[in-house]
């Protein structure tokens, strides 16, 4: 591509994430920086579509580096899925001199950024997701925050947990990925990680485990499982019933996508925002920036998506093991 960029737009798409202020920030101070100008597109794709958009400055992006959420507000597009979406969104890229977007978001967000991309607008994607789910990724921004968030309750949990001598089932977010609640299973000393990308037995892989644990003298479980898994109501009750331990069910839900975002989620945030703005200033469309092998990278948007998400066995086997 010849014609060179002047305006970039930037957008947050599906559930926020702390840190999508941060690469926020990064993509407007980058651009700034570099002679372009900034559309602030609100609410996603939606935003997109009616226009909703407002230059930004330097100033724009002062004073949220440190918090949770997305100050460009975030939300989910159906008519963006659609051909004529795309096309529109296009049009309002013409329309408002926008050429070059930055999308900050998860899977979907990023199949929005090709299809915007073929029809000639260049898009970079860039992780935001609290579950850790792009398979292309070795790590998402808001993953560091969210995990940490759990941890912190989980904690809080045992507490009470070890005070009464309970059982506690406790269910974090991830609807198709386990990788909060492997990573805090393993951090929080859970007894059991249940995860959706293990098929796994109640009686062998709870309820055994629990009483082997309490001929051993343990008095209090943390069983972790992830939101794709459910029914933590009911296997509480049915743990209670199979073992005798009195348990308890928490669903610690969207408290987990808020807060200040941590150290790491801050700095990965800011380094995939600059490197999409050097990205677009080149022309380059259609790329996700990623985090492989400690490095951020860029790569195509479907090859992205067309890999295989590889989950951790070897850690959730490590969880098992020391968790008797
Ligand atoms: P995430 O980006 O976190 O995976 P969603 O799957 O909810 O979140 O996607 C966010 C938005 O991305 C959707 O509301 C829609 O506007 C857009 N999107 C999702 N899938 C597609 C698709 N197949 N084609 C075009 N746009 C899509
Ligand atoms: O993708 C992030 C996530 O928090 C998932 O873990 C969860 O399943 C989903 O979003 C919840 O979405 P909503 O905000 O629409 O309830």
């Amino acid at each position: 591509m010849d014609k060179k960029v002047k305006t970039i737009g930037v957008l947050s798409s599906g559930g926020d994430a702390p840190g999508m202020n941060a690469a926020i920030r990064a993509v407007v101070r980058t651009a700034i920086n570099r002679g372009l100008h900034v559309m602030g597109i609100r609410r996603g794709y939606n935003g997109l579509l009616s226009g909703d958009m407002f230059e930004m400055n330097l100033r724009s992006v002062s004073d949220i580096l440190h918090r949770g959420g997305t100050v460009l507000y975030t939300a989910r597009c159906p008519e963006f899925v659609t051909e004529e979406g795309v096309e529109k969104g296009r049009n309002m890229c013409f329309e408002m001199g926008i050429d070059g977007l930055v999308v900050i978001g998860g899977d979907g967000s990023f199949r929005g950024a090709r299809d915007l991309s073929l029809k000639g607008i260049p898009c970079i994607g860039v992780t935001g997701t609290i579950d850790n789910d792009i398979s292309s990724s070795q790590y998402t921004v808001g993953f560091d925050t969210a995990l940490n968030t759990v941890v912190d309750m989980v904690d809080r949990l045992r507490d009470t947990s070890q005070s009464h001598d309970r059982c506690t089932v406790v269910e974090v977010m991830g609807r198709r990925c386990g990788d909060i609640a492997l990573h805090a299973g393993i951090a929080c000393g859970a007894t059991c990680v249940l995860v959706p990308e293990i098929p796994f037995d109640l009686d062998r892989d709870v309820i055994t485990r629990i009483g082997r644990s309490t001929r051993t003298g343990k008095q209090h479980f943390i069983i972790m499982v992830a939101e794709g898994v459910g029914g933590v109501e009911q296997m509480a009750k049915y743990i209670q019933e199979k073992t005798g331990v009195e348990t308890r069910a928490t669903i610690l839900g969207h408290v987990q996508r808020g807060g200040s975002p941590s150290a790491r989620d801050r700095v990965v945030a800011s380094e995939m925002g600059h490197h999409a703005v050097e990205l677009l200033q080149q022309g380059i469309g259609n790329r996700v920036v990623v985090y492989r092998d400690n490095k951020i990278v860029d790569l195509d948007i479907l090859e992205g998506l067309n890999m295989k998400r590889v989950f951790d066995k070897h850690l959730y086997d490590i969880a098992n093991e020391i968790s008797i």
